[in-house]
């Protein structure tokens, strides 16, 4: 499909998370020490937006019940369940554009 932009990189401060819907696809874009990354947002376990999680040294935790992911990777991390990992999606930076390619 190609690169979608996401938004501006002076709105995405080290630390945060956003969600942003592309084609009916929910995708969490996170900037860790300045590095972007994206995810789905949406949990492998009972559906919790990700993105109102938290974000802490690359590790999401989900909202809801704690399951732990690599937000740089997308897979599980921590979770007394086995759930599916998330999907991963590459990011390009151009100027202070974001993109994510899906
Ligand atoms: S919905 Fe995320 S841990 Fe349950």
């Amino acid at each position: 499909m190609g690169k979608i932009i996401v938004g501006k990189k002076s709105d995405m401060p080290p630390g945060s998370m956003q969600k942003v819907a592309i084609d009916g696809r929910d995708i969490l874009v996170a900037n860790i020490d300045g590095n972007y990354y994206a995810c789905d947002d949406t949990c492998t376990h009972a559906g919790a937006s990700l993105a109102e999680g938290t974000l802490e040294g690359g590790i999401i935790t989900c909202g809801w019940h704690g399951a732990k992911f690599n937000c740089t990777t997308g897979k599980l991390e921590k979770f007394p369940a086995k759930i599916r990992d998330l999907k991963s999606y590459q990011i390009v930076v151009e100027s202070d554009s974001v993109f994510v390619e899906v």
